[in-house]
């Protein structure tokens, strides 16, 4: 009956899409580039890579695979392959609670890029004044009531598609946008080859320098394979629930990383270029695409239309990612206290949206902003950022990982792995699959965590 109820991807590629369209977002575009400016660059670019590799794809292979052998949201499939009492439901929890915590900010971020959208039809971007652009960054943060109202806005969107049910529109949007933000990071990577700072910004992301690697980069590389690949907290696991028995698993999940991974790359050789051939601060912070975006524009003819397309294009893969977000905590309710989707979606949201409201205000008011920062060394905006990407994604994504590596049967574990898959079916692949899902990926994330507590 469950399985009945239960929607399916509308066509071979849904999946693909819907699940890159999660991955794609503020990740790549906002908090990559950023990350990596305040990491200085190079040799943490060379180690995020290496998470990527080495945990976020394992991994993601894993949490598909458990949604599609259960068909159900991550407490649910925890409970169907390990029993009614199971503690390992636990680790569901945590993805559902990292998905409301996540979410929270990422609205507040993706409501600063809806209100640049109206910046932009205003041709407000045309000044290609550093000092300028950067002082309107600071005036749409740091704007509390706007940023909080910007916020909701967004938020109601994100509830308004996810009440529609997932396949319909979430296809749709990734089918169309997706290729147009790769072909608009595309002309953007042309244009920056054409400054005088490129081989600078090149240098930058891929040099091999240490300078500003601190002690916690090594964990926020790690948090951020988790994050920007949206595994460890159980979307893909969702989305993973609703593909067909015959859908490739290990094609799709590669085609999903390499393109998440390509426009996070493209993102910083675009951005970085600018930053050093304006004379900008490459540890700008989440200023950074904001600032530096509109610099791009305000050189080439047409400069409101393309930095309109381009907000919109950013809304539109924040919302597919927001999307994702959403659809798990709602699938709790839904699957697990039997919830109407009409009423989990908006009461999910709402909490969501009310959550988000310090992050909101955290660059206008003392209390969530310098006061916090005083008190606990982070605003409550890099609080919630913070622990959910560097700590519950990882610890969770420990636990998907544990479980499908040791738990699952290995005969069932490798049908799901070949399943419709030229790639899954690989002489040695799966083999090399498991151990280092077995032995890599929890290795690396307990060393990873007990360097950032500074036990070593
Ligand atoms: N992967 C998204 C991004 O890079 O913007 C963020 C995200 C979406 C994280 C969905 C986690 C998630 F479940
Ligand atoms: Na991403």
């Amino acid at each position: 009956m469950a399985q009945e109820r239960r929607g399916e991807w509308g066509s071979k590629i849904g999946f693909i899409l819907a699940a890159a369209g999660s991955a794609v977002g503020l990740g790549n575009v906002w908090k990559f580039p950023y990350i990596t400016g305040e990491n200085g660059g190079g040799l943490f670019v060379i180690i995020y890579l290496i998470c990527i590799v080495l945990v976020g794809l394992p991994i993601m292979i894993g949490e598909v695979m458990l949604g599609r052998m259960t068909q159900r949201s991550p407490v649910g499939a925890f409970r169907k392959l390990d029993g009614e009492k199971s503690l390992w439901q636990g680790v569901g929890w945590l993805g559902v609670l990292s998905g409301f915590v996540i979410l929270s900010y990422y609205s507040v971020v993706a409501g600063w890029a809806l209100e640049y959208v109206v910046i932009a039809a205003k041709g407000e971007m045309s000044s290609g004044n550093p000092a300028l652009m950067s002082e309107r960054f600071g005036e749409v943060s740091g704007d509390g009531p706007g940023a909080t109202l910007w916020h909701v806005a967004f938020m109601a969107l994100t509830v308004a598609i996810v009440i529609g049910g997932v396949q319909k529109g979430v296809e749709i949007a990734a089918r169309v946008l997706m290729p147009l933000l790769l072909l608009m990071f595309l002309a953007l990577l042309v244009y920056a080859t054409t400054l005088e700072g490129f081989g600078e910004g090149f240098n930058f992301v891929f040099g091999f320098h240490t300078d500003k690697l601190g002690a916690g980069s090594i964990l926020e590389a790690l948090g951020h394979s988790f994050f920007t690949l949206s595994v460890g907290m159980g979307a893909m696991l969702t989305y993973g629930s609703y593909l067909r028995k015959d859908d490739d698993i290990i094609g799709a999940s590669v085609a999903i990383t390499i393109i998440d991974t390509l426009v996070a790359i493209m993102a910083c050789l675009v951005l970085f270029p600018i930053t050093f051939t304006y004379g900008m601060e490459p540890e700008a912070g989440p200023s950074l695409v904001f600032t530096n975006i509109p610099m791009a524009f305000a050189q080439i003819p047409g400069s409101t239309i393309w930095a309109l397309i381009f907000f919109l294009l950013l809304v539109f893969a924040a919302l597919t990612s927001a999307i994702s977000l959403l659809e798990v905590c709602s699938a709790y309710f839904v699957d697990e206290l039997g919830w109407s989707r009409t009423l989990a979606v908006p009461v999910c949201g709402l909490t969501i949206t009310l959550l988000g409201v310090p992050s909101a205000l955290t660059f206008s008011t003392a209390t969530f902003g310098s006061g916090m920062e005083a008190a606990i060394g982070k605003s409550w905006f890099d609080l919630f950022d913070y622990v959910s990407s560097n700590w519950m994604l990882p610890l969770c994504g420990l636990g998907i990982s544990v479980f499908a590596a040791w738990k699952l049967g290995d005969e069932a574990r490798r049908v799901q792995f070949e399943a419709g898959s030229t790639l899954g079916k690989l002489q040695g692949l799966y083999v090399l699959w498991l151990q280092v899902l077995r032995y890599v990926v929890p290795a690396a994330i307990v060393v990873v965590m007990l360097h950032a507590i500074g036990l070593f």
